[in-house]
């Protein structure tokens, strides 16, 4: 009589172990779809960090190095896995927990285990290699410090930098650090376009390390120590100053801003071959910042900060699979689509986000493209880069180039030689009148 009964329940058992191993062999066919959240692009700023990666992902280790490595930061960080302690925080923590601190030391130690699991390793371009063997390294130390670079200007009851221009160099490119100086990049209090208030600029230029021991360079060490005590505008750090690099100096500019320059309204965060309408984009950011004062008299939330991003906005952008380019990305080493982000020459954002910024890039591997990097962070912030049609990362059209009514709207432009920024520069005084 038990038979029946028995057999019944036996099937239903291989049923539904069956349906089990099914569900779990199953993988979502799009792995490179981003998780978001509901509301999670809208600019609340109060979310949770939330992965890059599928939320579930049952192949993990099929997948490419970078996405392991931060599915693994991921989890270590979940702050549903582990408390609130590693969440979001509104305020910039001033060090390190040692925690993570002790991580980077142990990571920096095993890159050679990294190596391995790569099976493409030595088919890979050496630049590609280099950043894998050293992509576990983030504290690198100044050799060039400018603590006073961000001062206010006492004699016009100026605490504060409203701009500061962060600028991306390299040691030779002494003849665009110059032109720089005496067109866009002047520090001091600049006017406005409109002839409203202006506001006060401070230029740093950032840079790598190129001498006898990065390779074949001149050594122009004493060229740079003269031109840094001159100016005062001049930061170093001790690392190889290569394409694939950028991203630290991203990373290591947010920690000197923190330590030396933490109430700069806005940063300006460009290349040395740009040129910036600097009046402009002082009048574009006054307005920024006074609707933003206006709403947050009127919320009454008097802790409430900008999250201001804004470039020439990219969007779903993949990696680029083509081993003889510049930006190829192997599909060993990312897979998925790159999260919005702003490219070519020059970004702005607020000083309040760039701190955020800093906090948020301790829980983001390195990648190798900094412009990524950087929506990667913003990403994981619950934000996205705004786009402005005033940066043009392609240039005007060639027959517009020479009339400088047709860089009325432009607020940053690429790219433009030395000598082309000083005769752009004289050119575009006399705008207004003009056109
Ligand atoms: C969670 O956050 C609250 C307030 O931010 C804090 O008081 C509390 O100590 C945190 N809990 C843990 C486990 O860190
Ligand atoms: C303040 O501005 C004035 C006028 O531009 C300039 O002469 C002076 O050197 C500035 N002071 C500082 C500390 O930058
Ligand atoms: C980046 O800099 C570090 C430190 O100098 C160096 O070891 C590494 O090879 C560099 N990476 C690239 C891709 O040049
Ligand atoms: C704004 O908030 C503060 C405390 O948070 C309160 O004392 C004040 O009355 C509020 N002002 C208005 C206009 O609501």
């Amino acid at each position: 009589m038990c038979l029946l009964p028995c057999m019944m329940t036996g099937h239903l058992l291989i049923y539904v172990m069956v349906s089990i191993f099914v569900t779990i062999s199953y993988s979502p066919p799009q792995i490179s779809v981003h998780y978001i959240a509901p509301g999670a692009s809208a600019n609340s700023g109060a979310l949770a960090s939330h992965p890059l990666g599928p939320f579930w992902n049952l192949r993990l280790e099929e997948s490419a190095l970078w996405n392991r490595l931060q599915h693994i930061w991921d989890r270590q960080h979940n702050p549903i896995l582990h408390g609130n302690t590693t969440g979001v925080m509104r305020k910039p923590k001033t060090k390190l927990s040692p925690s993570v601190e002790e991580e980077y030391i142990i990571d920096c130690m095993s890159y050679k285990c990294l190596v391995h699991q790569l099976h493409d390793y030595n088919s890979l371009p050496e630049q590609m290699r280099a950043f894998i063997r050293s992509m576990h390294c983030r504290q690198y130390p100044l050799l060039i410090n400018q603590p006073d670079a961000c001062g206010g200007n006492k004699s016009f009851g100026l605490e504060t930098p409203m701009l500061l221009m962060a600028i991306k160099s390299q040691v030779g490119n002494f003849e665009n650090r110059q032109a720089i100086r005496e067109t866009w990049g002047q520090s001091g209090l600049v006017k406005g376009e409109l002839n409203r208030k202006g506001g006060l600029v401070r230029t740093i230029f950032l840079l790598g390390r190129q001498d006898s021991s990065t390779g074949p360079h001149p050594d122009l060490r004493n060229l740079l120590d003269l031109e840094s005590q001159k100016y005062k505008d001049i930061l170093q750090w001790d690392f190889r100053d290569s394409f694939y690099n950028l991203t630290l100096k991203d990373l290591l500019f947010w920690h000197w801003l923190q330590q030396y320059c933490s109430t700069a309204v806005f940063v300006f965060k460009g290349d040395d071959d740009v040129f910036v309408r600097t009046g402009a984009l002082l009048d574009y950011l006054h307005k920024q910042w006074e609707e933003h004062n206006m709403w947050r008299a009127y919320r009454n939330e008097t802790d409430m900060m900008l999250d201001l991003f804004v470039g020439d906005v990219i969007n779903n952008a993949r990696p680029n699979r083509e081993p003889a380019t510049k930006y190829y990305i192997p599909e060993s080493f990312y897979k998925g689509v790159y999260p919005p982000y702003a490219g070519g020459g020059g970004v702005v954002y607020s000083g309040s986000l760039a701190l955020r910024l800093r906090e948020v890039s301790e829980r983001v591997r390195l990648f190798p493209i900094d412009d990524v990097y950087l929506g990667m962070c913003l990403h994981r912030l619950g934000l996205s880069p705004s786009h402005h049609p005033g940066f043009l990362t392609f240039d005007l059209p060639e027959t517009e180039r020479d009339k400088p009514c047709a860089y009325r709207s432009v607020l940053l432009v690429h790219k433009r030689s030395p000598k082309e920024m000083l005769t752009l520069w004289k050119q575009l005084q006399a705008l207004p009148a003009q056109c």
